[in-house]
C-alpha cells in the first residue's frame, strides 16, 4: 500500500506512526525542531486526530490546535528526496477532504521565519498568516 490515510477510528494509528516516523527522520536537524520544537522528536501522542502518509515519500499529521479538537494543527513534511514535486500540495488537498468529514474546521500551520520552504509553502496552499508569534531567550 502506497498511500493511506486513516481517521478517529482506524487501528492503523501504531503502524503509521512507523511510516511517519522514517519521512520524519529523513529531515535536517533544524527542520525537525521546526517541525516539532519540544525536542525535534515525534511522539506517538494519543491525541493525533488525523494521519495521511504517502510511503517513504511524505506524510501529514493533525493535532489539536490547543485543545481545540476542531482546529488540526498541522506537521507536514517531505522527504528532501521528493520536494518540490507538489506533494505538499497532493497531501493537503487529500486532508482538506477529510478534515472536514471529521469535523475539523479549520488548520493551523506553523513555520519559522527561517524556514523559508515552510512559509511559501503554506502561502501557496491557500494558508493566510493570521498573527506573529515571537521569542526571547533567557
Ligand atoms: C515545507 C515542505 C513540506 C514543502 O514541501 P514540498 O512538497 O517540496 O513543497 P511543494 O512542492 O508543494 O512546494 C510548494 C511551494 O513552495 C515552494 N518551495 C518549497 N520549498 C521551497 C524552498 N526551500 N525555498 C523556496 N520555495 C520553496 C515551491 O517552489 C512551491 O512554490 P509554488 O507553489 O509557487 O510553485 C518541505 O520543504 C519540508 O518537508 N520541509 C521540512 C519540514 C517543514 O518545515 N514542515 C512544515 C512545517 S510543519
Amino acid at each position: 500500500m502506497k498511500q493511506y490515510s486513516f481517521l478517529l477510528e482506524s487501528i492503523d494509528r501504531d503502524n503509521s506512526y512507523q511510516d511517519a516516523l522514517d519521512i520524519f527522520n529523513t529531515l535536517s536537524k533544524e527542520e525537525k525542531w521546526d517541525v516539532c520544537p519540544r525536542g525535534g522528536i515525534l511522539k506517538n501522542v494519543p491525541s493525533l486526530l488525523y494521519r495521511h502518509v504517502i510511503k517513504n515519500k511524505a506524510f501529514i499529521d493533525l493535532y489539536p490546535f490547543e485543545d481545540h479538537k476542531d482546529i488540526g494543527f498541522v506537521i507536514i513534511a517531505v522527504n528532501p528526496k521528493f520536494r518540490n514535486h507538489g506533494l505538499t500540495r497532493e497531501l493537503l488537498v487529500q486532508t482538506k477532504k477529510d478534515a472536514k468529514k471529521i469535523g475539523i474546521k479549520k488548520l493551523i500551520w506553523k513555520c519559522s521565519t527561517k524556514n523559508v520552504g515552510s512559509h511559501r509553502s503554506a502561502l501557496s496552499n491557500g494558508f493566510k498568516e493570521t498573527f506573529v508569534t515571537m521569542e526571547f531567550d533567557l
